[in-house]
């Protein structure tokens, strides 16, 4: 079986695997809620790659000059396509093209741009990085956020990326950054410190996770050295914040809500009994001290974005 035709297979039938249909409203909620970070980061994409538009008076019937340098923008392992409509705002010239390994989501990624009006600009792809993107005809700015992770060889996959960019194209890939809060240390019930805790155990559920994946490789997560390897020029890398105060939406507080669920669920073995009850209590929707009716949660995030560019 060559490269190209290797099957969409999704992950390993094992207790680290994921059932990203299943997840398709979480991760759409989340990353939606992170709509101000992704703005950030479109922005500083798009001051790397039209440099001049800051500058720029000479906008005319809506486009910017140096515009239609970005005319195609790939975004891999997109998921339900949020921030594929988010980039389609940032570069009004482009059309983008949402590729993942999972049909639902990309249904959803597909509903998303219709609500948005972003139809005519977005459309989708099924493929499972590193295979299958051959026929895209690459990107002027490819995006991966929180994706390559789920790859075996994370090296190899960005090599394959960098591979599909078009001359002086920009890779930008999303990965690492600091673990959400949104909690104080002290929440009066349970032991102080619970976020570090389910932080650590995270941790483990992550690397179980990774040993898992097909292919897999213990290569140092170093990214701005995998864009290097991919023979890529131009580093850099920079976070933006997410910075959702007190008192927070009930959408963000459903959100840590179903997140705090899913960590039960998932690493909830890994912690004591004193820890679980806490969590089940702020996960409880009738609890006053749960995570919908308490009013000190909040939501501080960082998220990491390395670039590098096509020659
Ligand atoms: C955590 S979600 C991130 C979604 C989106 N990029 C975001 O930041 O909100 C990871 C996504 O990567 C996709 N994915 C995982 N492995 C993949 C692969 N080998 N090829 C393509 N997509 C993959 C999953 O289906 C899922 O949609």
């Amino acid at each position: 079986m060559s490269s190209h035709d290797r099957p969409v297979s999704g992950h390993p039938q094992d207790g680290t695997a994921i059932d990203w249909a299943q997840l398709g409203p979480l991760l759409e909620r989340g990353a939606a809620l992170q709509t101000p970070l992704y703005e950030q980061a479109a922005g500083w994409l798009r001051d790397l790659l039209i440099p001049d538009v800051a500058s720029d008076t000479g906008a005319v019937a809506g486009a910017v000059a140096g515009e239609d340098a970005v005319g195609r923008i790939l975004d891999v392992g997109s998921g339900p396509g949020v921030v594929s409509c988010l980039l389609a705002r940032a570069f009004p010239a482009a059309e983008v093209c949402a590729v993942d390994a999972n049909e639902a989501l990309l249904e959803r990624a597909r509903a998303r741009a219709a609500r948005l009006g972003l139809d005519g600009r977005i459309h989708t792809h099924l493929a499972e990085v590193p295979y299958g993107l051959d026929s895209l005809g690459g990107g002027d700015l490819i995006w991966s956020s929180r994706a390559l992770h789920h790859v075996g060889d994370q090296r190899g996959a960005v090599a394959a990326l960098a591979g599909h960019l078009r001359p002086g194209g920009l890779l930008a890939v999303s990965e690492g950054g600091l673990a959400p809060r949104f909690l104080p240390r002290d929440i009066g019930i349970g032991r102080p410190g619970l976020q570090s805790r389910l932080d650590a155990a995270a941790e483990d559920w992550f690397t179980e996770m990774r040993a898992a994946l097909p292919d897999t490789t213990g290569a140092i997560e170093d990214w701005p050295a995998f864009l290097a390897d991919a023979g890529l020029r131009t580093p850099r890398t920079r976070s933006f914040l997410l910075d959702l105060p007190a008192p927070l939406s009930a959408d963000a507080r459903h959100y840590i809500q179903a997140n705090l669920t899913r960590a039960m669920e998932l690493y909830g073995d890994q912690l004591d009994p004193d820890d679980l009850s806490t969590l089940a209590r702020l996960t409880d929707p009738y609890d006053p001290a749960g995570i919908t009716r308490r009013p000190d949660a909040f939501l501080l995030a960082a998220q990491t974005v390395h670039t590098a560019r096509a020659q």
